[in-house]
């Protein structure tokens, strides 16, 4: 019996969807993680530009440590200039704390008060009401942590992430980890479908990106790290 045909993301990472079935699969809630500068939002914008770019998949972008302007400006460095294509204009949102505080009602004027993951949730809907939405992008949730004033973020984090998985859409949550730390602990690691690992290596005197997919549930994928490169075209990850 042959296995029923997955619809999947592309991640656009030359060498990385072939050794994952073709990509992540739709619907799942999946981590990307690794410590500062290993470009988790670089990878997780090229996701949602690219799939917009050839796919026509609607994304959202909820940057809450980078300005809009900040995270379009280095993406566009990086050849993921909005410019290229009108289209893209629709089907790529990206959205900073500070519009997402402007969504917040006037009920929760003061900060301690405002529930942040369900203002998140709540943004994410009225964009769905708006125009099917097929990609989420949050960066980043320990940024979310942050603000959150709350006793139990444990708690917060799994209903959060239960009720991203009720919608029919594919959601990216960034994870900043220490150095030298594989993936983080807590309910993000057990609830999400997908982790992918960024880790920068120091070589001699040259640091290095590595790229591993530590879970991908509907996946055989490999159990590999590989370089991975960054390429005026896209990412990349070099096979052995
Ligand atoms: N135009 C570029 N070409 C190649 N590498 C770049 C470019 N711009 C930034 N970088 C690299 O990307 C890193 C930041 O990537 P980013 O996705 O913001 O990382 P993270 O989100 O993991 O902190 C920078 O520290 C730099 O090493
Ligand atoms: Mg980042």
């Amino acid at each position: 019996m042959s296995p029923v045909a997955i619809e999947r993301i592309p991640t656009f990472v030359e060498g990385l969807d072939p050794r994952m079935g073709g990509g992540i699969p739709k619907g799942s809630v999946i981590l990307i993680e690794g410590s500062a500068g290993c470009m988790k939002s670089s990878l997780s914008y090229n996701i949602l530009f690219q799939n917009a770019l050839h796919h026509s998949r609607n994304g959202l972008y909820l940057t809450i440590e980078q300005p809009r302007k900040d995270i379009e400006d280095q993406m566009a460095a990086l050849g993921m200039d909005k410019a290229v294509d009108k289209a893209l204009d629709s089907r790529l949102t990206v959205i900073d704390l500070g519009e997402l505080r402007a969504f917040l009602s006037e009920a929760q004027e003061s900060e301690l008060d405002v529930d942040w993951f369900r203002s998140v949730l709540n943004q994410v809907n009225s964009f769905r009401r708006d125009h099917p939405l097929d990609l989420f992008v949050l960066d980043s949730l320990n940024g979310l942590l942050a603000l959150c004033a709350r006793e139990n973020p444990r708690l917060e984090i799994f209903h959060f992430i239960k009720e991203l998985k009720s919608y029919p859409m594919t959601s990216i949550l960034i994870s900043e980890v220490a150095p030298g730390t594989a993936w983080s602990g807590g309910p993000q690691g057990f609830l999400a479908d997908g982790i992918i690992h960024l880790e920068a290596k120091r070589v001699e005197d040259i640091l290095r990106l590595q790229l591993g997919v530590v879970k991908m549930r509907k996946t055989a994928h490999e159990k590999q790290y590989f370089p991975f490169l960054v390429r005026k075209g896209g990412f990349e990850i070099v096979g052995k």
